[in-house]
């Protein structure tokens, strides 16, 4: 790996770039780790700018830990809708509830073994909130640190050069590659004219494209998406699954799955039967 001068020197003017040039979001404008894990939540796989107005109004909606905890899950669900994956609006509800219960776990560590936390998110979390010197890996911050390196990283080569980089601050360094990933070292076409980091870095044409997303049209996620949205708006939901080309068989099994998870609340007023 690149010598610690180097390494040190690379910090620097990421982070410097960084002051200058991040993205301006609203959940960056706080530490605060509750805002923080909402946004993080919400954004593990939904892009910012679809995130930016759901979030806002989630935190206007239920501004502390203890609100979020107390709150009605089909209201959750309600307020969710638009990002997609509502499997993580019912993590968020329970991680909120044991935060309420037990406070919060300060290191990535801890925050890991909350719902919906994964080793990223709870890499993002414990770096932004808590100053833990913590990378926090994804696709994005492989492929920036792999072209550094100049080969693919992957598994625990890249998890061990990724600590051994993690500038400080950890949280700020953690933004930054994301900002970086997203406007200039971009999967394809990078930006190395506009890097500020590109005398530092190996081989900008290191890419491994990840796996494909499989077909949203007709998929089992199509399905279940519809089911959430039409359950919180009292319709049929025999009559939506068949309307969008599914056997009866099939849209069975999806609401019992859905049942099963918790994401086919009744409004606690009652007011929704389906
Ligand atoms: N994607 C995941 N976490 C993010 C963050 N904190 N800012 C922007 N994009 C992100």
């Amino acid at each position: 790996m690149t010598p610690q001068a180097e390494v040190a020197a690379r910090n620097d003017a990421l982070l410097a770039w960084y002051e200058e040039h991040q993205r301006d979001l609203p959940w960056r404008r706080t530490t605060d780790p509750y805002p923080v894990l909402v946004s993080e939540l919400m954004l593990q796989q939904t892009q910012a700018a679809r995130v930016v107005p759901l979030f806002e109004s989630f935190m206007e909606r239920w501004p502390t830990v203890e609100d979020l905890a107390s709150a009605d899950a089909a209201e959750i669900l309600a307020a969710w809708s638009g990002l997609g994956y509502n499997r993580r609006a019912v993590r968020l509800r329970q991680t909120a509830r044991r935060i309420a219960d037990e406070g919060w776990p300060t290191s990535a560590a801890g925050l890991a073994e909350l719902p919906g936390v994964g080793p990223y998110t709870a890499g993002a979390i414990a770096s932004i909130s808590f100053g833990e010197a913590v990378p926090a890996v994804d696709t994005n911050l492989r492929r920036v640190i792999s072209r550094w390196e100049g080969e693919p990283l992957e598994g625990r080569s890249l998890r061990d050069a990724a600590a051994q980089m993690v500038g400080d601050p950890a949280g700020s360094w953690n933004q930054a590659i994301m900002d970086l990933g997203a406007s200039v070292c971009r999967p394809r076409e990078p930006r190395c004219g506009g890097c500020p980091v590109n005398e530092w870095c190996t081989d900008p044409a290191v890419y491994t494209p990840p796996p494909r997303q499989a077909a949203f049209e007709g998929s089992r996620r199509q399905l279940r998406g519809a089911l959430v949205r039409a359950h919180l708006a009292g319709e049929d939901l025999l009559e939506i699954g068949l309307a969008l080309g599914r056997s009866e068989d099939e849209v069975r099994s999806a609401v019992g799955e859905l049942d099963a998870e918790g994401l086919l609340p009744t409004r606690e007023a009652g007011t929704v039967s389906s």
